[in-house]
C-alpha cells in the first residue's frame, strides 16, 4: 500500500468517520470501516505472553520469562526467537497489536513494574527491546514500545510529573525508544504521566523527537485512559485514544475540529497512520475471512533449524482446555503435546537457563552431579508454587507451570529421593480457589461456578471456571446483571482455622455452608485501572474447617457503577507456626545430601499500580535460608524475584542462583542449570543491591530525577560501599581470562568503532561469556557517569581455547546531548575503552582517539 493509496482512502472518509477511527471501539479493538476495507484491529497485553481479548483462564498463553530475565540473556538472537513465538501466539489469538515491549528504565529497584522493564542501562534496554520488536513484527504483528516516556515507577503513576533535564531525557529515558524506532517499531504507547509538566498524551515530545527527528511513521496509542482532553490531545501527535468508545475523543473530537480548535489535517495524519498500521498487520484490504495470509513468515524463529516454532504454534487445534494445566499431568516431552507446543516449550525452557544468573558459586558447588545425591531436600513455598510472572496488565494465564520440585524430580534418577518442606509461608494475599481444591457444586467437576444474577437474584448467566480470581465473569456482561456470584465446594485437606476471602469493590458478601461471614461495602480508593480492574482488595474471615469435609463457599459482589470488573473467592489453609516450620526445615536439611531453598517475592509486590517500599524478602524467608544453610553446607539458594531483593545471607551460603520470574517452563530450565545440562547464561541487567538510591514518591505531584545521568551502576560506582552484585555480573560454569583488547588505529570521532577482545576459556567445560565493553572519559569538561556500557558480544569457547570477538561501539556511545545546540555532539579528545565481565570487573583497557 503506497502513501497515495492511503491518502485516497482518507479522502473517502468524512470527519465523523475519521474521529470514530482514532477512538477505540471497545476495550481492545479499534473501529472497522467497511467502506474502505478496514477491519477492526485487536490489541492485547504482553509482554509475558499474549493474553488475547479476554481475561479468561480457559484461553491460556505460552508464558515467557519476564522482561528482566530476557535482558539478562544479553542475547538478541534468543530474544528475537521469543518475539517470533509471541507473534505466533498473537496470530493464534487473532491479535494484531501486542502491547510490548516496556522500554522504561530501572531508575529504582522499588518500581512496581521493574520486572516488566529490561534494564537500568539504556543501551541494553534498547538492544533487547529492538530484538523482541524484530521477532514480533517479522510475524506480521505490531509491537508497541511503551510507555513513552519516563513511566519509570508506579506511585501516582497516572498523574506524576517527571521533572527531567533535557540531556538526561535524551541520553537515558528516550534512548531505548529511539532504538525501537530505528528498529522499525509500528506502535508507540504514550504514558499516563507528565514530563516537565505536560501530560504525555499532549506532550510535544510525541512530535519531536519521536515523529520529526526520529521519523516514526507508526501510531501513537494512548495508555489505557491516558487521553484526558479533546482539543489538546487532538492537536498533539497523539494518534489513537484507547479504550473506547467513551472518552474525550469520538464525536467530541469531530466537534473540536468544527469549532476550529483542532485542525482537520491533524486528524488526517492520525488516520493515515492508523491505516498504515492496518495495512502492516493485515487489517486493511484483504478479505475479512482471510485475515492472515497462510504463507506469512512468523519471525526469525521459523528460520531456526533446531526450533520449529512456526505455524504449529498457532494451529487452531492446540489443546487449550483444562487438560493443559491439570495439576497431575505429566510434564515432560512424553506428555504428548503437539509438535509446535513441544518446540515452544523447549524454547521457553532454553530461555529460563539462558536468563538465570549465577550470583555466587563458592567451591564450585554447581553444577551438581545428578548421579551423586541420594536425598535432595527442597524448601520454600515457591519451590512448589513458583512465581512465574509479575503482576498487573502484563499477566497472562499460563499454558502450564512446571515447578522446581517437578523439574528436579524429572531431572534425577528415580532412585533419588526428592522431598519438600515449605518451612515458611510468605504470601499475605489470599489464594484464589482453583481446580486443585474446589469443585463446581452443580456438577462436581474440579473448578468453580460463576453466575450473573439480576436484581431479583435470578440467574441470567452461568459459567464453569477454573480459578476463583475472575476479572471477567462473562464475555459480555448484560446490562441487567446486578450481582456476580462465585460458588464452589471446598474440600479442606487439613483441619484447622482456614482463612476465607472475597475480593471486589463495592458491596461484597461471603458465605460458608450457608453462614454469612462477610457483608461489607468496600469503597474504591484508587482510579488506577490495574488496581480497579485486576487487584481489588480482599476481605477475609477465619473459619474452623475439618479435613475431608466439603463446605460450600459463595461470594457475591454487587455490580455497582465504577466498581471495576474483578471479583475473587479465596481460601488458605491454616498456616503452620513459623518456628515449627523452621524446625522441620532444619531437620530435613540435615537428613539430605543436598538442600535447595527457593525464596521469592509475594504476589503483593512487583506488580503494576504500586511501588515496593523496601527490597526485603517477605515473611521469614531470610531465616529459612539461614536455618537450612546452617544445617547443610551443600545449600543452593534460588531467588525467584523479578528484580533486586536484599540478600543479607548471601555470604553464608555457597551458591545463589537468580531465576527471575521464569515463565511456564521454570522448573525444567532451572533443573537444567542445577544439573549442568545448561550453563547459567544470565548476566545482571540491573545492579543488585538491598536498597534504592532514589525515591519513587513524588513530592507535591512532581518526581524530580535529580540524580540525572547517574542511575544504577553509574551511581553505585561513585559510592564507597559496593552493591551486593554489579550490573553485568553473572558466573558461568567455566572461567575466562581476558587476554587482549585491540582498538583500531584509524578510528575517528563521530564514527562507529569496532574493538576486538580476546578471551580464553580457562576451565574444563565449554562455555559462553558475555564480553562487555564500557567507555570512560578521564578528562572531560562535562558531567559524565564514571563509565557507561557501549557494547557487548558473546564469546563461546571449548576448554583451553581462546577466541576473539568483535564488539561494535556505535557512534552514539561517544556522543552526549548538547542541550545548548539541541544536537548530539562528540567531545573532542580521548576516551578509555574498558572490557571485561561486569561493570566493575574490567581487566582490559585501551585508549581511543587520545
Ligand atoms: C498499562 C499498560 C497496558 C494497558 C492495557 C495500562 O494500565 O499501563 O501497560 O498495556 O493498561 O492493559
Amino acid at each position: 500500500m503506497t502513501d497515495d493509496d492511503i491518502d485516497r482512502l482518507v479522502s473517502k472518509l468524512d470527519l465523523e468517520q475519521k474521529a470514530r477511527l482514532v477512538t477505540g471501539a471497545s476495550v481492545w479493538r479499534t473501529a472497522a470501516e467497511p467502506d474502505i476495507g478496514l477491519r477492526a484491529m485487536v490489541f492485547s497485553d504482553g509482554p509475558a505472553g499474549v493474553r488475547g481479548e479476554g481475561w479468561d483462564e480457559r484461553d491460556p498463553s505460552l508464558t515467557l520469562p519476564c522482561p528482566t530475565a530476557l535482558a539478562a540473556t544479553w542475547d538478541e538472537r534468543l530474544v528475537g526467537l521469543l518475539g517470533g513465538l509471541l507473534a505466533g501466539e498473537a496470530r493464534r489469538k487473532g491479535v494484531h497489536v501486542l502491547l510490548a515491549p516496556t522500554l522504561n528504565l530501572h531508575r529504582s529497584p522499588l518500581a512496581g513494574r521493574h520486572f516488566e522493564c529490561y534494564s537500568e542501562d539504556p543501551v541494553l534496554a534498547g538492544r533487547i527491546g529492538a530484538a523482541l520488536i524484530g521477532g514480533i513484527q517479522a510475524g506480521g504483528v505490531a509491537a508497541t514500545a511503551k510507555h513513552y516516556v519516563a513511566n519509570d515507577s508506579e506511585t501516582e503513576r497516572l498523574t506524576l510529573d517527571a521533572r527531567i533535564d533535557e540531556r538526561t531525557l535524551r541520553e537515558l529515558y528516550l534512548a531505548p525508544f529511539e532504538t525501537a524506532v530505528a528498529a522499525g517499531v509500528w506502535v508507540v504507547m504514550s504514558a499516563y504521566n507528565a514530563v516537565n509538566s505536560i501530560t504525555m498524551s499532549e506532550n510535544p515530545l510525541l512530535a519531536n523527537p519521536l515523529k520529526d527527528e526520529w521519523g516514526f511513521d507508526g501510531v501513537v496509542v494512548s495508555d489505557w485512559g491516558a487521553v484526558r482532553s479533546t482539543a489538546a490531545a487532538g492537536r498533539a501527535a497523539q494518534d489513537l485514544a484507547m479504550p473506547g468508545p467513551e472518552g474525550p475523543w469520538g464525536p467530541a473530537l469531530a466537534a473540536a475540529v468544527r469549532d476550529g480548535q483542532v485542525p482537520e489535517a491533524a486528524i488526517d495524519d492520525k488516520v493515515r497512520r492508523l491505516l498504515l498500521l492496518a495495512a502492516r498487520v493485515g487489517a486493511l484490504g484483504l478479505p475479512a475471512d482471510d485475515p492472515w495470509p497462510p504463507d506469512l513468515p512468523i519471525g526469525p524463529a521459523s528460520g531456526a533449524p533446531d526450533l520449529p516454532i512456526g505455524p504449529a504454534c498457532r494451529a487452531p487445534d492446540l489443546p487449550i482446555g483444562p487438560a493443559c494445566r491439570a495439576p497431575g499431568l505429566p510434564i515432560g516431552p512424553a506428555s504428548g503435546a503437539p509438535e509446535g507446543e513441544r518446540a515452544a516449550r523447549l524454547l521457553l525452557r532454553r530461555a529460563v537457563a539462558a536468563s538465570a544468573v549465577l550470583l555466587r558459586n563458592e567451591g564450585g558447588l554447581l553444577p551438581l552431579d545428578p548421579a551423586r545425591p541420594r536425598r535432595v531436600a527442597v524448601f520454600g513455598p515457591n519451590a512448589v508454587t513458583p512465581r512465574i510472572q509479575g503482576g498487573g496488565s502484563a499477566g497472562v494465564y499460563p499454558r502450564r507451570t512446571v515447578s522446581l520440585l517437578d523439574g528436579i524430580r524429572e531431572a534425577l534418577p528415580a532412585t533419588v529421593e526428592v522431598v519438600h518442606c515449605p518451612g515458611v509461608s510468605h504470601d499475605v494475599r489470599p489464594t484464589p480457589l482453583s481446580t486443585g481444591n474446589a469443585r463446581d457444586p452443580r456438577t462436581g467437576e474440579p473448578g468453580l461456578l460463576v453466575r450473573l444474577l439480576d436484581a431479583a437474584g435470578r440467574e441470567i448467566h452461568a459459567e464453569y471456571r477454573l480459578t476463583g480470581h475472575v476479572p471477567e465473569p462473562a464475555r459480555t456482561v448484560p446490562a441487567r446483571a446486578a450481582v456476580v456470584e462465585i460458588r464452589a465446594l471446598l474440600r479442606p485437606d487439613v483441619t484447622g482455622p482456614w482463612e476465607l476471602g472475597v475480593a471486589g469493590w463495592g458491596r461484597v458478601t461471603l458465605e460458608a455452608g450457608g453462614r454469612v461471614l462477610i457483608d461489607e461495602d468496600v469503597e474504591r480508593d484508587t482510579d488506577d485501572p490495574a488496581t480497579v480492574h485486576l487487584s481489588p482488595p480482599y476481605r477475609t474471615a477465619r473459619l474452623p474447617l475439618e479435613a475431608g469435609r466439603d463446605v460450600e463457599l459463595v461470594s457475591r459482589r454487587r455490580l455497582d457503577p465504577g466498581s471495576g470488573v474483578a471479583s475473587a473467592l479465596a481460601a488458605d489453609p491454616p498456616r503452620p507456626e513459623e518456628t515449627a516450620g523452621l524446625r522441620a526445615a532444619a531437620g530435613l536439611a540435615r537428613s539430605a545430601d543436598l538442600a535447595v531453598v527457593v525464596v521469592g517475592t509475594g504476589q503483593d509486590a512487583e506488580s503494576e499500580g504500586a511501588d515496593r517500599t523496601d527490597l526485603n524478602l517477605p515473611g521469614h524467608q531470610d531465616e529459612l535460608v539461614r536455618t537450612v544453610a546452617a544445617a547443610n553446607p551443600a545449600t543452593v539458594v534460588i531467588v525467584n524475584a523479578g528484580g533486586p531483593v536484599a540478600l543479607p545471607w548471601r555470604e553464608e551460603v555457597p551458591a545463589v542462583l537468580l531465576s527471575w520470574f521464569p515463565g511456564q517452563e521454570a522448573g525444567h530450565g532451572l533443573a537444567d542449570v542445577l544439573f549442568g545440562r545448561a550453563e547459567p547464561g544470565g548476566r545482571l541487567p540491573v545492579t543488585f543491591a538491598g536498597r534504592s538510591l532514589v525515591s519513587t514518591v513524588p513530592v507535591d505531584g512532581a518526581l524530580t530525577y535529580a540524580e540525572g545521568l547517574d542511575i544504577g551502576y553509574r551511581a553505585w560506582l561513585r559510592r564507597a560501599e559496593p552493591p551486593a552484585y554489579w550490573f553485568g555480573h553473572g558466573l558461568g560454569y567455566t572461567t575466562w581470562a581476558y587476554e587482549e583488547l585491540s582498538v583500531p588505529a584509524e578510528a575517528g570521532p563521530g564514527l562507529p568503532v569496532t574493538v576486538r577482545v580476546r578471551v580464553r576459556n580457562m576451565g574444563e567445560r565449554p562455555g559462553r561469556e558475555v564480553v562487555q565493553v564500557y567507555l570512560a572519559r578521564p578528562e572531560t569538561s562535562l558531567a559524565r557517569p564514571p563509565r557507561w556500557l557501549a557494547g557487548h558480544a558473546r564469546a563461546e569457547a571449548r576448554p583451553g581455547e581462546s577466541v576473539e570477538v568483535d564488539v561494535r561501539l556505535p557512534a552514539r556511545a561517544f556522543q552526549h546531548w548538547d542541550a545548548g545546540r539541541a544536537a548530539w555532539h562528540t567531545e573532542p579528545g580521548g576516551f578509555t575503552v574498558l572490557a571485561g565481565r561486569s561493570s566493575a570487573d574490567l581487566p582490559l583497557s585501551a585508549a581511543l582517539f587520545g
